[in-house]
Formats: structure tokens, sequence, C-alpha cells
């Protein structure tokens, strides 16, 4: 039977360190909503295929990001957490859903013009990726889908796809909406940019000290001195540092020219202090593989009851089981 909480989905690819940019953009809000939502968190990792990894890296990324999932405080009771290799019917409502969308209206979505402008050639699962991705959420039975600013158009894509089946079919699938933080934005990295893997410019949520103390003392500053007066909000540094601290103090303190150097040393211990816990929790799932095993078993069981309901009945309704 359904759980009467609303049904969330989400996840992230396994394509590298996951970083603080995905936390606060998206993984946060999991861990926030967990208990008063039926949450479904899943690995992406047919996503991944689009940069074609290596097995071993592949592998490796994988285990990675449900350690981290676990480690950013998704609670395993609460929360289905699979992988999305294990279901098949994502693949298989992609391929539906391929004949509902024309090349053109694919060849309008950001991350599509993004990969073009950067290659001359893009692989066809990098064009498709948004089909994919709309048959991830319309599985589930999904009302709210939390993700960072940069995928709200693949969440209105999966309406789009959602529609445009119920049109021809009947009502088969709920319409679901994004949940973007409007406040977290954009988590820039340590060169301004968005905080992202390709850019080499993350702070991952692993990180040793070390690594956080490298990453911040990196973080990109102007020749303005100690004294000078500065809008925070212009400053690379605060805009990062306010995702630890928002207390007008500490803003105070940046406006009446808090000095770069001081300001990093503050931003390491703020960073450090606040992923203690989160070293902690991953430290006892890696050293128990066998739990998390079993955890995504249980997740993929799970998750699969539910799509493999959906897919039957999306094939019933198209005429593909008599
Ligand atoms: P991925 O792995 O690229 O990113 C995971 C999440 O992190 C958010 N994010 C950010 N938010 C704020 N600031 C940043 N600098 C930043 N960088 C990343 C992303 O918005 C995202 O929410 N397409 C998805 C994976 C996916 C998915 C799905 C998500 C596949 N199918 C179905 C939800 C539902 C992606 O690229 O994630």
């Amino acid at each position: 039977m359904q759980s009467p909480k609303p049904r969330l989905f989400s996840g992230m690819k396994p394509t590298g360190r996951i970083h603080l940019g995905n936390y606060f953009g998206a993984l946060k809000q999991f861990v926030d909503l967990q208990d008063t939502h039926d949450t479904f968190i899943f690995v992406a990792n047919l996503h991944a295929l689009t940069g074609l990894p290596s097995q071993e890296t592949l592998i490796e990324d994988t285990r990675n990001l449900v350690l981290d999932y676990l480690a950013a405080g998704l609670d395993p009771e609460k929360v289905t957490i699979f992988k999305q290799s294990d279901i098949l019917a994502h693949a298989s409502l992609a391929w539906v859903f391929n004949n509902f969308v024309s090349m053109q209206y694919l060849m309008r979505a950001h991350a599509f013009k993004d990969a073009e402008a950067k290659k001359s050639e893009v692989n066809v699962g990098t064009f498709d990726y948004p089909v994919l991705m709309a048959a991830d959420i319309l599985l589930y039975g999904t009302d709210v889908v939390p993700v960072g600013k940069d995928q709200k158009q693949h969440v209105e894509y999966a309406r789009d796809m959602a529609g445009k089946f119920n049109n021809q079919y009947g009502e088969h699938f709920k319409l679901p909406k994004e949940l973007i933080l409007e406040d977290t934005g954009v988590i820039p990295g340590t060169d301004g940019q968005k905080m992202s893997k390709s850019y080499g410019n993350t702070i991952p949520l692993s990180a040793t000290d070390e690594e956080v103390k490298k990453a911040v003392m990196s973080i990109v500053t102007d020749s303005r001195e100690r004294n000078e007066v500065k809008d925070p909000e212009e400053l690379v540094l605060y805009q990062i540092h306010k995702y630890f601290n928002n207390s007008p103090e500490l803003k105070a303190q940046y406006a009446q020219g808090l000095g770069y150097g001081d300001a990093k040393k503050m931003l390491i211990d703020d960073i450090v202090t606040f992923l203690r816990p989160m070293r902690e929790r991953r430290a006892y799932y890696e050293n128990n593989p066998k739990l998390v095993q079993e955890i995504l078993i249980a997740g993929a069981h799970k998750a699969n009851d539910i799509a493999m309901k959906k897919i039957f009945d999306v094939y019933e309704a198209i005429g593909l089981t008599e």
C-alpha cells in the first residue's frame, strides 16, 4: 500500500566525488525531507554512461555515492536507496517516451546545448538524457523532486512527457514538481564558477582536513586588503561561507573588512566541523560493506515492485501486453 506521505524521488550521478554543491543544492533536502516524505533516492548509474567511464571508475563512484548518501544522513530505515541499473523498467519506459518527444524539443535542453557547445559530437545518451530522467521520475508516481537549479528544466520535461502520454492513453502518470531551494541557488566552486565535478573546483563531502584546507586556500579573492570595506555577497569566499554560518555577525565581519586570510581560516574550521559527523558515519558504513549491500538489495526489491507495476500498466495501455 502506498504511504499517505507525498512521494519524493531524486538521485545523483556516480561520476566523481559528491561535493558541497551537490549537498546544499540537493542532498540536504533529501535528508531534511526523509521524515515527512515517502522517499526514494537512487544512484543514476545509467545516466553516468554518457561519459563512458571505465568499469573500475563506475564501480568505485557508485560505491562512494552510496556511502555519501548514508554519510550525509539518509536513514536506510526510512528511505528506499537503490541503483538505477537494478531496475530494468527505467530503460523500458524511456524507450516508450522516446516516441513522444521530437528531436527539436530535446535539442532545446540546456544540458544538450552545453554539451554541443563543448564538443562537436554528442552521443545519443547525452541527447536522450532528459527522456531517461523523465522515466526515472514518472515510474514511481512521484510528487516532488528535490534538485538543484540546473535540473529544473529536466523536471519540466518529465511533466511534459507525463502530460503527452496521459493525453493519448489516459491518466497514467502523476505530474511531478521540482523542489528547489530558491535561496540556495547555485553553489560556487573555489574558482567562482558553479561548483562542478567537471571544473575541478569542488570541496568533496568526503574531503580530509588537508583537502578542505587546500581547497579553501585556493578560493579566488581579489587584492583588497584587510579593513577595506567589501560587499560580502560579491565575494566567492562569503558565498561559500554563508552555507556554514549565515549569522548577521559573520556577514558584518566580512563587510567591515575581514582579511581574506582570516576568513579562510574560519571557513576551514567551519567546514571541518561540519564534515566531522559525516566522516564518522561514512567510516561506519565503509567498515560494514555487507550492510550497504543489504540496503541496496532491499531498496531494489521495493523499487522494482513499484516500477514493474507501472511499466506493466503502461505496456497494457499502449497495447504491448496482448
Ligand atoms: P548530478 O549528479 O549532476 O547532480 C546532483 C544534484 O546536485 C545538484 N547540484 C548543485 N546544486 C547547487 N549548486 C551546485 N553547484 C550544484 N551542482 C550540482 C544538481 O542540481 C542535482 O540536483 N540529472 C541529475 C541526476 C538524475 C536525477 C534523475 C535527479 C538522473 N535522474 C531523476 C532527480 C530525478 C544530475 O545530473 O545530477
